[in-house]
Parts: structure tokens; sequence; C-alpha cells
């Protein structure tokens, strides 16, 4: 498989061509954005982690049924996946309020909320990513009602899967932002989880502590970013444990042991 030329730049990924039909690569950047772009910085190891943490969660996920873009791991940044024409909404499924929802609402920061909140954003960076109704979509054809209706039910299934996942590695899965795709199989149009899911794009606190193992250390300048999403790949069981040499949270990216997973 050849690597082709670049498709598309985002704020922390690029996609590349391939010569083979429907793939494409997906590449991890060490760049984080906050607040639309207005906040950036080169975070060392970053889209090593996430390459890893979105790999882990994507294969799980697809083993309970999630169709989703995840092919392959190429190498420490890139990934094979299914080329998809993403359907530009930012699907967001909240547990507990925090963020722009207690900015928006005025809810008290760490409210548990009785059951998931699912929101959605129109993904237009110029515009800032505003939030909008259902009927929106509708109206506008962003798209179609049966789409919604199947994205909504696989949201709810993530949801439940994730906060499983993580309450079984003590960490509490406050929120997250997911993107769904459509690929054509066959000819035909079928609705696929893309993008990625990581530490960028879930709200992660340990479950006793209510420490912040997301891209929150960033946006809120809590410092050690790397470390938080190390910590998550370790207690995800997708880093050595080694011992008696430099304890993780003291070792560089690129001196990391994954286990394997294929
Ligand atoms: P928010 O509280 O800032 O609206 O974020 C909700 C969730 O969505 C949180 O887990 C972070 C994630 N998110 C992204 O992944 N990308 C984005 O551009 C934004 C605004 C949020």
């Amino acid at each position: 498989m050849k690597k082709g030329k670049k498709l598309y730049e985002g704020k922390a990924k690029v996609i590349f061509a391939t010569n083979v039909k429907n793939l494409v690569i997906q590449h991890f950047k060490d760049d984080a954005t906050a607040f639309n772009n207005k906040k950036k910085a080169k975070i060392n190891g970053k889209g090593v982690l996430n390459n890893r943490i979105s790999e882990h969660i994507l294969l799980n996920l697809s083993q309970i049924g999630i169709k989703n873009h995840f092919v392959k791991r190429l190498n420490m940044r890139e990934q094979l996946v299914k080329l998809v024409d993403i359907i530009p909404i930012e699907f967001i499924v909240r547990n507990i309020a925090t963020g722009s929802l207690t900015k928006r609402l005025g809810i008290e920061d760490g409210t548990v909320l009785d059951e998931p909140l699912l929101e959605y954003c129109l993904k237009d960076d110029k515009l800032g990513d505003p939030l909008i109704a259902k009927e929106h979509i509708y109206v506008f054809k962003w798209a179609t009602k049966k789409e919604i209706d199947k994205i909504e039910k696989c949201l709810l299934r993530i949801n439940d899967f994730m906060i499983g996942m993580f309450r079984g590695i003590n960490i509490k899965l406050v929120d997250f932002k997911v993107e769904f795709g459509r690929y054509k199989n066959n000819g035909k149009n079928e609705i696929i989880l893309a993008d990625e899911i990581s530490p960028d794009t879930c709200r992660l606190w340990d479950a006793k502590s209510e420490k912040k193992l997301d891209k929150d250390r960033f946006r809120n300048n809590l410092g050690n970013l790397i470390e938080a999403y190390q910590d998550v790949a370790r207690r995800l069981g997708i880093l050595y444990e080694q011992a008696n040499i430099t304890p993780i949270k003291y070792m560089k990216p690129h001196s990391l042991k994954f286990k394997k997973t294929k």
C-alpha cells in the first residue's frame, strides 16, 4: 500500500490518500487547539497516544457491533481507515454537566444527569461549531431522519459501553464528542463511526479524585497533559507497566512500550 497526497488537514489530524480503493491514512499530529483554534500548542507525544487510545476504543466498539472506520494501525502516528463522507455534525453525549453546558445554561458543574443528554453542533470552524437543534439537521439536509435515528441509537450504545469500560478502570466518562460518515459499500451508503475517540474528544475524570485526564488539562492550563493521557493508556492496558525503571509519568513518548493489539 502506498501513501498518496494529503486530502485534508484538520486541527489535530491529517488525512492522506492511498492507492487502495476507499481506504485512507489518518495521521495524528501533536497539535492541540481549544476555543475554536484561539489557543494553540504542540504537545510532544499527544498524537502517538491518541493513535493508540482511539485504536483501542474503536476496536472494542467493533467487537460489540458498532461499525467504524478503523482498519489497522500502520505506525506510531498513523492508522488505515475507511474513506467516508463526514456528516458535518459534532454529536456530543453528556453524562455529567461541565464545559459549555454549564456556561450556556448556568447548570452547576459536576451535576450528574438523570439520563444521557445528546447535543448537536454544526461542524464549521468559521462559525465556531454552533449548537443546533435536530430540526436544523433535517431542514438543511445535513442528514436524514433515518440516519439520525440510527446515529442516536449508536450514540447511546457507545456511551453505555464506554461508561462501563472506563468505570472498570476507575474513570468517569463525563462527556464525549463523536463524528459519523457515509461509507460507500457495494454502491450503498452505510453510516459508520469515524474520526477518533481519545482524551482529546472525551472528558475523563478519575473516579475518586475527579482529577481531569483529558484535554481540559490544556484548555484550562492545568499542565501535565501527556502524563494524564499516559495514565489513561496505562489503565486501559495498552501501555506496558515496566517495573524498576523510570515511572511512565516521566518517560518520553518515543520510549514508551505499547502492547501488541493484534
Ligand atoms: P464542550 O463542553 O466544550 O461543549 O465539549 C463537550 C465535549 O465535546 C467534550 O468532551 C469535548 C468535546 N469537544 C470536542 O471533541 N471538540 C470540540 O471542538 C469541542 C467544542 C468539544
